[in-house]
This record gives structure tokens, C-alpha cells and sequence, in this order.
């Protein structure tokens, strides 16, 4: 597990603008050490500048990196995290980072075939580079919405094999991609996007041989649902209490209230936001606790109270 300790700060070098959308930041160590190195397909976990905590995955070659270049879509509701990075990480300004983590990794192949949805290029622009340096065939195909909403747009034209389908908006112009997927060869398929596009390769793939379809899956978690309600947590060791709205969850709640604390995911997968639960009863909406913890433990990036009031400690 990460922990703040793990953190390396970095100064966003330099910027750069994708799409109306979609901005590029090139991150450099603040100390000049020289970075982790990383293999195409992971990603970085960014302490973003309203303290959220978010994955983008790295675009650059990682054999021996001198900064982190990634890629961040302003999210149409965005509760802080890519909001907060088109504002506010401006050229110079300072973000702590988590160390590279590839659970996207490419595998020997004879072949690939490589699918992007969206801002879901960011690996697969990785991918592709990678592959096309090491001269292993591969094909791309990738769907967004149109042309100005589309990064990276001239590089995938310029690849030997690739596709660029745009459909406007409209699902009923959606790519079709069964003619490529019906029959399964010996390939490799590497997916990223929307989930609609994971599930719809999901459905296309299962025939398959096991093993040959993956996928990396960023699409925000639903923390706050429609109808959650307000309610109020108590922190055991100061006494403080702190309401939590609706719309909030405890974490950001927290945030809010300038406490800090340990996250990682934000989205229930982790465990890094673990904390005491005191008394209150508790939704648990995250993946992380055994049923025999959930009465003494909460993950307060994503579960709530099911009654008024939490208490908890950390
Ligand atoms: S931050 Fe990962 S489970 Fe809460």
C-alpha cells in the first residue's frame, strides 16, 4: 500500500492543450533525482490541487524517464480532482505524485489490437509507441466523438494501421466492431474508454481464449448517489464534527473541513483511507473490508452513514 511517505513531488514543466477538453502536463522531479521507470500502461496516482486523489496514466516512454508526461479530460462534473488541474496546475506549480503502478501491462504477442475510447488513448498512445519502436505489428482503433475532441489525433492517423472512427455523439453511429472481433486470432487486444466501450468489447470478446482481452478501467466511480442524504461525522480523538452534504463524501467532507488524511483510489478499492468506526451505522459501498471488519471500520472515500450520525477515528 502507498502511503504519503511514498510521494514524490514534481513542478508541472510544461503544458500543452490537446483538445478544448483534454490538457497535457509534463511533471519533472522537484529534487532532479532521477525517476522510477515504468512500462506502457501505467499510471500515476496525482494528489490533484483540491486534494483529491486521481489516477492518469503516462503517456511518455518510462525506460529511463527524465519527467511524467500524462493527459487529464476535464470531467463535465468534475467534483474538484480535473477541474482543479485545468485551473490550477498551472506551469511551476507543485504536485505530489505516487510512485508508477502498471495493472495494465502488454504481454508478448505475435500481434496486438489496440482499442481507445475518449481520453482512454492515454495508454494506448503509450502502447502504440512502444510497439511501433519495437517494430511488432499492431493495429488501433480509436473512437471519440469528433474531430477537435480528439488528442494525439495526427500521431494515430500517422500510424500504419489505425482507424479513427468518430460518431458525433450518436450511438447509432457508433463503431461496429464485430467484423474485427468475430473471429479470435492469436492477437493481444489492449482496451481503454468509456464504460460503454468496455462493456460492449467485453460482450464482442467473450469467445476469446482466455487471457487475451484487457482492459483498463478509469471511469469514475459513483461515490454520491441521487438519493443519499446529508449527515454529520463526529472525529473521536478531537471531538469535531463535520457535515457531510449530500453531494459530498466523508473524505471530501473532511478535505473540506482543512483534516487531512490518507487516500489513495478514492474509490473504494484500496485501503488506504481505512478508518476506526466508532459508532453509527454504515453503508459500505467499498470492495476493500471483510464482512467481519465492517463493524469496526469504514472507508470513508466511499461509504455513508445509513443513520444521522458517524463517529470514527484514524
Ligand atoms: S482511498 Fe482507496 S479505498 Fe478509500
Amino acid at each position: 500500500m502507498e502511503t504519503a511517505g511514498d510521494r514524490i513531488d514534481m513542478r508541472v514543466a510544461a503544458r500543452r492543450t490537446l483538445t478544448p477538453e483534454i490538457e497535457e502536463f509534463s511533471l519533472s522531479p522537484c529534487d532532479g533525482r532521477p525517476l522510477p521507470s515504468f512500462t506502457p500502461g501505467a499510471h500515476i496516482t496525482v494528489a490533484t490541487p483540491d486534494g483529491a486523489m486521481r489516477r492518469y496514466s503516462l503517456t511518455n516512454d518510462g525506460a529511463a524517464p527524465k519527467e511524467y508526461v500524462i493527459a487529464v479530460k476535464r470531467e463535465p462534473n468534475s467534483r474538484g480532482g480535473s477541474a482543479s488541474m485545468h485551473e490550477r496546475a498551472l506551469e511551476g506549480a507543485v504536485l505530489a505524485i505516487e510512485h508508477p503502478e502498471n495493472d495494465f501491462e502488454l504481454c508478448e504477442a505475435s500481434r496486438y489490437i489496440l482499442i481507445a475510447g475518449g481520453i482512454g488513448i492515454t495508454p494506448i498512445v503509450a502502447m502504440a509507441r512502444h510497439l511501433t519502436a519495437q517494430g511488432k505489428p499492431f493495429e488501433l482503433i480509436y473512437c471519440t466523438r469528433s474531430p477537435e475532441d480528439t488528442a494525439y489525433l495526427d500521431e494515430a492517423l500517422s500510424l500504419p494501421k489505425s482507424t479513427v472512427h468518430h460518431d458525433g455523439g450518436d450511438m447509432d453511429e457508433a463503431f461496429d466492431f464485430w467484423d474485427l472481433l468475430e473471429k479470435p486470432g492469436r492477437e493481444h487486444i489492449f482496451c481503454c474508454g468509456p464504460a460503454g466501450l468496455i462493456e460492449e468489447i467485453k460482450a464482442l470478446t467473450g469467445h476469446w481464449p482466455e487471457g487475451h482481452v484487457h482492459f483498463e478501467d478509469f471511469n469514475p466511480v459513483t461515490v454520491v448517489r441521487e438519493d443519499d442524504v446529508p449527515f454529520t461525522v463526529t472525529i473521536a480523538g478531537s471531538g469535531q464534527t463535520i457535515d457531510v452534504p449530500a453531494d459530498r463524501s466523508i473524505l471530501e467532507a473532511m478535505r473540506d473541513a482543512g483534516i487531512e488524511t490518507l487516500s489513495s483510489c478514492e474509490s473504494g478499492t484500496c485501503g488506504t483511507c481505512k478508518c476506526q468506526l466508532i459508532a453509527g451505522e454504515v453503508e459500505h459501498r467499498d470492495s476493500v473490508l471483510m464482512e467481519e471488519e465492517k463493524s469496526g471500520f469504514i472507508m470513508i472515500c466511499v461509504s455513508r452513514a445509513q443513520s444521522g450520525n458517524l463517529t470514527i477515528d484514524f
